[in-house]
């Protein structure tokens, strides 16, 4: 089913919070929906896929349509015999598609608990936590090419994942809508503990289970993140920028204790927060957005900010983070 809203307010609609209007929100649940949506002589020329809206920036009125899929089933799809395919739809809830799986003592998705956003959104940039990415469980994406007006499906390698990224990002940006996800979840045990603090944090709870693994990954977002209901926010507005070794290992030299994660034989990654906090920008007020005390690669709105705030505080902490260190690091948010 169709609804469509007119000059719709978008506060409820991204999680930064930010008093903007779309001139056209238009949601679906199911995927021949949108064969109407993109019906021929209809046109649609400006229009962008609203997920949970935790990932975006208004920045100013939205002058064209939103479309927001709403479907939310979840369906197996083949039950083998060492693991599950299941099929959901783009508007479930990502934590609620983590919370079935552990139930169900299905693994690999665990250390994906409690990221914000939605099943169709997961893919686009191939979200991440705790050392595992979406595009570790992804099996295929189903999307309507609103260009070809035609459906389509793809496999994992075909997405082109990589960190944040995929070819929804890319080569099918404002073409592809996505339907739904294929995911394949494992029925043999399969922890990945090895980042940061979360070994420790599965052992104070007890065994090495499914649901052990997830509240302790919940406890650790929960003591870092801010809650979008109570500080809106975007999550990480920055990307960890990727280096080569000759940048991180001279940086290394000044800055003993810079964490450095190697990601191929040339290239490393630093942590933008450390930058930032390094910078001295951590719990940084200007106005009503700031850096946020707890986690520095997270901006938040006090409450009644603009877009244009947060761009300028965004530009002011990837100024500081250049001219200390002299690396240059890019949003992970979408900006509009
Ligand atoms: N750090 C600081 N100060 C800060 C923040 C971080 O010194 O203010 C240091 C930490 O002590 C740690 C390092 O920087 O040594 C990395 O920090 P953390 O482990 O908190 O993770 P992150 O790199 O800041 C990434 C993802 C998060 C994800 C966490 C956990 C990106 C851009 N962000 O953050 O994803 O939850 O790892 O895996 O890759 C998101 O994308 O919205 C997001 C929240």
């Amino acid at each position: 089913m169709i609804k469509e809203y007119i000059n719709h307010p978008l506060r409820d609609l991204n999680s930064f919070h930010v008093e903007e209007r779309a001139e056209r929100v238009i949601t679906f649940d199911q995927k021949e929906d949108l064969e109407q949506i993109f019906a021929e002589g209809h046109t649609l020329d400006n229009w962008y896929v609203l997920g949970g809206g935790n990932n975006i920036l208004f920045t100013r009125r939205f002058g064209g349509t939103l479309i927001k899929p709403v479907g939310k089933n979840i369906t197996i799809k083949a039950n083998l015999d060492d693991s599950v395919i299941v099929e959901a739809e783009a508007g479930v809830e990502w934590d609620d598609m983590v919370e079935w799986s552990v139930e169900r003592e299905l693994w690999g998705m665990e250390n994906l608990s409690l990221i914000p956003g939605t099943v169709g959104a997961a893919p686009v940039q191939n979200i991440g936590a705790y050392g595992a990415e979406a595009k570790d469980v992804i099996e295929r994406v189903h999307y309507y090419d609103a260009k070809e007006r035609r459906h389509h499906t793809m496999g994992n390698a075909e997405c082109r994942f990589a960190y944040r990224e995929s070819i929804f990002k890319h080569e099918l940006r404002g073409k592809a809508i996505i339907t739904s996800v294929e995911f394949r979840l494992s029925k043999s045990q399969q922890p990945s503990l090895g980042y940061g603090d979360l070994a420790k944090e599965v052992e104070a709870r007890g065994r090495v289970t499914l649901k052990n693994i997830r509240e302790a990954v919940c406890s650790i977002r929960r003591s870092k993140l801010p809650d979008t209901a109570v500080l809106g926010n975007a999550g990480s507005f920055f990307k960890n920028p990727i280096v080569n070794k000759d940048v991180s290992e001279r940086l290394k030299q000044e800055y003993e204790n810079m964490p450095v994660y190697p990601v191929s034989e040339q290239n490393c990654k630093l942590a933008a927060g450390w930058l930032i906090d390094q910078a001295g920008l951590k719990g940084y007020r200007q106005g009503n957005v700031g850096v946020h005390e707890r986690q520095a690669l997270v901006l938040v709105n006090f409450g009644g900010a603009t877009g244009e705030e947060v761009i300028s505080l965004s530009e002011l902490v990837r100024e500081r983070v250049k001219e200390k260190f002299g690396i240059t690091i890019d949003p992970e948010v979408n900006i509009l």
